[in-house]
């Protein structure tokens, strides 16, 4: 069994998440190799989280709030960077630079220009396994999708529409942060958070937008400040984008519908995907995690969609049950392992059991950018190649 040395920068949210994953790796039975995580640093050492850390991570040498102790640590073989996005560029570039195995976080930069910038150095560096973060395409119906696109199964696509819905920001009293603020976290707003997410299996179909038309709104334009105040929030609270998508390989068009939503009643954390085809057709919701609906035509038969338990189909195996249900945490153990692979065998386990990989961040922000001017002017715009 491998062991690769890891450092976390940004102990947030997130950043827990693996460290929980790390400790979750037994239940993989299968891998050769595993994380460990000798080091930390957060902006601020002062805080609960990082006594968590500290109590939860026997392995942990390592605790600094300044990155460059972290990135000069030379035990440290690779970094998982969980930070908000204005801090993209800087610490991917120096972590990169310094050698270090990157896992980045969504988006990858905050604009367009910061992403060409990582991208630019990460062509520097093959010897690198550099990816990010995105778990949801790793839930065992969004991998048999995969498989379906691999096979051919859908027939000529009709029409795709994938969205990410939350209602996070639905209580206008809810206090601002950075995720609410341009300066950390950028022009797209809800875009550059949700929308990554959403994109990932599309885009790793070999599915390509050519062009978009994008309506953004701000629904609520001031927050309270937590302090008893009021301020701006000129962040984009939801996106909705219509594309005109082209097939890699055979150059058919489709539309696709994308939502990446902050502010949608009801829901809390639906990632979903629909695929309309002429053979095949499908559609799963995280409403549902462990069902995916399928619709198989042959010319003439009745239509009938199929309702299939997806239980633990998982592309890496797990000591769990294959009959018992599979959740978020269980996408982020996947998605870990699925890094963890490729940084050691060199290849993805399988087309789709591989995380984002920068390329395709580097669509996402083409997109992105257009979807931003399509807005502004509104009308539709080219996404450039
Ligand atoms: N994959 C996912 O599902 C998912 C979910 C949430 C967030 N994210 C992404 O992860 C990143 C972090 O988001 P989060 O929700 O964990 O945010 P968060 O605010 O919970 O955590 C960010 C952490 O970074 C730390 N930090 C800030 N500046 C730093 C610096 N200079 N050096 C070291 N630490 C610093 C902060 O102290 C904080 O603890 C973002 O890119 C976000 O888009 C991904």
């Amino acid at each position: 069994m491998r062991t690769v040395r890891f450092g976390i920068i940004g102990c947030g949210m997130i950043g827990r998440e693996f460290a929980s994953a790390a400790a979750r790796w037994l239940h993989l039975p299968e891998m050769t190799v595993r994380p460990q995580i000798v080091a930390v640093c957060n902006r601020t050492l002062a805080t609960p989280k990082i006594d968590w850390f500290r109590d939860h991570i026997p392995t942990l040498k390592q605790v600094t709030s300044d990155y460059r102790e972290l990135l000069g640590n030379p035990d440290v073989e690779a970094v998982y960077i969980a930070v908000p996005h204005h801090l993209h560029a800087e610490i991917y570039l120096e972590a990169m630079e310094a050698g270090k195995h990157l896992m980045g976080e969504k988006p990858f930069g905050i604009d367009r220009q910061a992403n060409e910038a990582i991208f630019a150095c990460v062509r520097k560096h093959p010897e690198l396994c550099v990816r990010c973060a995105s778990q949801f395409f790793f839930f065992p119906a969004a991998q048999r999708i995969g498989r379906m696109i691999e096979a051919g199964a859908f027939g000529k696509i009709i029409e795709v529409n994938v969205g990410f819905l939350h209602s996070s920001d639905l209580n206008p009293d809810k206090p601002i942060n950075w995720k609410r603020t341009r300066q950390f976290n950028g022009d797209y707003g809800c875009l550059g958070d949700l929308g990554p997410h959403v994109c990932t299996l599309p885009f790793r179909a070999g599915w390509v937008p050519r062009n978009v038309r994008a309506v953004l709104s701000n629904i609520i334009p001031s927050r309270p400040d937590g302090q008893g105040g009021v301020v701006p929030c000129e962040t984009w609270d939801n996106a909705t984008l219509l594309c005109e998508m082209e097939v890699t390989d055979s150059g058919e068009r489709f539309p696709l519908t994308l939502r990446a939503h902050r502010i949608s009643p009801g829901q809390r954390n639906n990632w979903y995907i629909e695929i309309l085809g002429t053979a095949a057709s499908a559609r799963y919701s995280l409403r549902q995690a462990n069902t995916l609906e399928v619709l198989e035509y042959q010319g003439g038969a009745e239509q009938q969609w199929r309702r299939i338990e997806m239980g633990q189909e998982t592309a890496f195996r797990s000591i769990t049950q294959e009959l018992a249900q599979f959740g978020v945490c269980d996408a982020i153990l996947q998605m870990w392992a699925a890094y963890l692979y490729e940084l050691h065998a060199g290849r993805p386990l399988s087309r789709f059991a591989g995380c984002a990989r920068p390329e395709e961040t580097a669509l996402w922000h083409r997109l992105f950018t257009a979807a931003l001017e399509s807005q502004a002017g509104g009308k539709t715009v080219p996404v450039s190649r």
